[in-house]
């Protein structure tokens, strides 16, 4: 049985743009494949605190020796693992924010990301220690910056998931909705169509 993971991280919640292709492509996949399980996450929602050194540290004492308080914030840290462990594909809706990822998705990378967990270091390099599975990430912008050095989410997207083992990436992409009616009409159309081609 299928098991989704949907990461949603637009300040507009459900209604985000991005978090509407995601789900458009969520129901077109638990359609294909009945008895699909969703775990969604909306992260703007429920977010995460930041990444201190208060959280570091917990990550990185020694199970045995962790107080009451960083053993509460190791555990918060391993559920979200074990959700990505447990997912057979991951959904991210990417919405672009001060030419950025949203503060609130890179809380969330923050927590995953765990030497001797999801990856380790080697001499030959980092290893990624989650199972490949294929991901699936619908970004939304404002401008259109696809190709350019403006476009800094999908190099650091790929670049974090390969990271800790997930190298199977598409994306989705839905730009120019904040230039004029037209562009953002035009653009969802696109991506509603390059959605259903990956259902295909
Ligand atoms: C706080 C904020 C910052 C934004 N910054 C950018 C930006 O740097 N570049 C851009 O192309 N669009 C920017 N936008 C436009 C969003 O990318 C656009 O609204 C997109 O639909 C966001 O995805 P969402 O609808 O899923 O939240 C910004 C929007 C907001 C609300």
């Amino acid at each position: 049985m299928s098991k989704l993971l949907q990461i949603n991280s637009s300040l507009f919640t459900d209604q985000g743009q991005s978090t509407q292709l995601a789900d458009l492509f969520v129901k077109g996949y638990s359609e294909k494949h009945p008895g699909t399980e969703v775990n969604t996450l909306d992260l703007s929602s429920n977010p995460l605190p930041h990444l201190d050194g208060e959280r570091f540290t917990a990550f990185i004492t020694p199970a045995e020796e962790r107080s009451d308080s960083q053993k509460a914030i190791v555990a918060e840290s391993d559920k979200l693992i074990a959700e990505l462990r447990e997912a057979s594909a991951v959904v991210f809706a990417l919405p672009m924010y001060n030419f950025g990822i949203p503060s609130v998705l890179k809380s969330y990378i923050d927590h995953i990301a765990r030497a001797g967990e999801t990856f380790k270091y080697t001499e030959n390099g980092p290893v990624g220690l989650v199972d490949d599975k294929p991901v699936y990430i619908f970004a939304a912008r404002g401008g259109a910056y696809l190709g350019t050095d403006k476009d800094t989410q999908t190099g650091y997207m790929k670049t974090f998931l390969a990271f800790i083992g997930l190298t199977n990436v598409q994306f989705v992409y839905a730009e120019g909705l904040n230039m004029g009616e037209e562009s953002k009409a035009e653009s969802l159309k696109n991506a509603r169509e390059q959605v259903a081609q990956l259902l295909k």
